[in-house]
């Protein structure tokens, strides 16, 4: 099973390189066991049997691996399951609006949830190439959607939702945003 790095590790902090193309065997299989690790999180007993905790979206530096990719998976709603292994991602748009979930975010790289709100686009377009389609895609994404992509991103260059919480006052309400 993956290994998680914690945040007391210094290469969490590392900001990671690009992902040579095209995609090699063993970097696709490394997305592929990061996907099926937060398939098997959201598994109650699962969890309970291997001391796990859940999750919905793993980035290659938290098991240790330095490049840009990431893997995201929760079920939206009950017809639609969010699923992607990307690779080289990029945001190419963003909008203006912010948004954060009002009971804050979690990391499976942080064991204590800190409380704030962590500002984030309301809306942004990203490109990958995604291994689950095999294909470069462009996706659009808002509120949660988008929460969790930028929550991913953010560990390709070392950061942690901590960090983008006011700690002066981290239930500050900013213009032009909403909570969720
Ligand atoms: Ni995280």
């Amino acid at each position: 099973m993956l290994k998680i790095v914690k945040d007391n590790v210094k290469s969490l902090r590392n900001k990671s390189i690009p992902v040579n193309m095209p995609l090699s065997d063993k970097d696709r299989k490394t997305l592929l066991e990061m996907i099926d690790y937060l398939v098997n999180s959201q598994d109650e007993e699962y969890c309970q049997k291997h001391g796990i905790r859940g999750g919905v979206g793993l980035a290659a530096p938290q098991i240790g691996v330095n490049k840009r990719m990431f893997a995201i998976y929760y079920p939206k709603d009950e017809k639609t399951i969010v699923k992607y292994g990307l690779v080289n991602p990029k945001i190419i748009q963003n909008s203006l609006r912010k948004v954060a979930i009002q009971s804050g975010e979690g990391c499976l790289s942080v064991d204590e949830d800190k409380k704030g709100y962590v500002y984030r686009y309301h809306k942004i377009v990203m490109k990958a190439f995604d291994v689950v389609t095999n294909k470069d895609i462009t996706i659009t994404a808002t509120g949660y959607d988008a929460i969790v992509l930028q929550h991913e991103y953010d560990h390709l260059d070392g950061i942690l939702y901590y960090d983008r919480i006011d700690k002066n006052d981290p239930f500050k309400i900013l213009d032009n945003s909403y909570l969720i």
